[in-house]
């Protein structure tokens, strides 16, 4: 099973952005961890980052590659409608994820855009929600 995994802006500065929000763990540690995690569920991950929107836009559109895509469009959540359109188009599962719980933080982040077309968010749990979406999809296609 194919597993693309998604981030956006920022998110390749991890260890080093808001600690206190998004704790001392860095993007290495992530692709790490959920290499190590996916492994006893016999799945590939493919990683991406972007800080820019086309890019992942882009990438979006590579989704008959995979059976699965785990998404964390960063702050393109809150406002992209050209990644929302993107997510719209694939006919697989799709999470969205974020490190933060964005309901407890400021107002802009309580609207999720691009999560109108994930199956389901999960948010605030830290990079164990990514591995709770591997599990989601993992579950579904057995
Ligand atoms: C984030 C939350 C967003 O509001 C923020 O812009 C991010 C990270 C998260 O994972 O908690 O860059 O998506």
């Amino acid at each position: 099973m194919n597993i693309l995994v998604i981030n956006g802006p920022n998110i390749n500065m991890l260890g080093k952005r808001e600690k206190a929000l998004y704790g001392s763990m860095t993007y290495e540690n992530l692709k790490n961890n959920l290499d190590d995690f996916s492994t006893k569920y016999n799945v590939e991950i493919e990683f991406f980052q972007s800080s820019i929107e086309g890019e992942i836009v882009d990438k979006i559109h590579e989704f008959e590659k995979f059976d699965g895509i785990i998404i964390n469009p960063a702050a393109y959540s809150h406002y992209s409608i050209a990644i929302l359109d993107a997510l719209k188009i694939p006919d697989i599962p799709i999470i969205e994820v974020h490190i933060s719980n964005v309901h407890s933080r400021e107002d802009y982040r309580k609207e999720l855009l691009t999560a109108q077309a994930a199956v389901g968010v999960i948010a605030g749990l830290g990079f164990k929600g990514y591995e709770l979406a591997i599990e989601y999809i993992v579950a579904t296609k057995a």
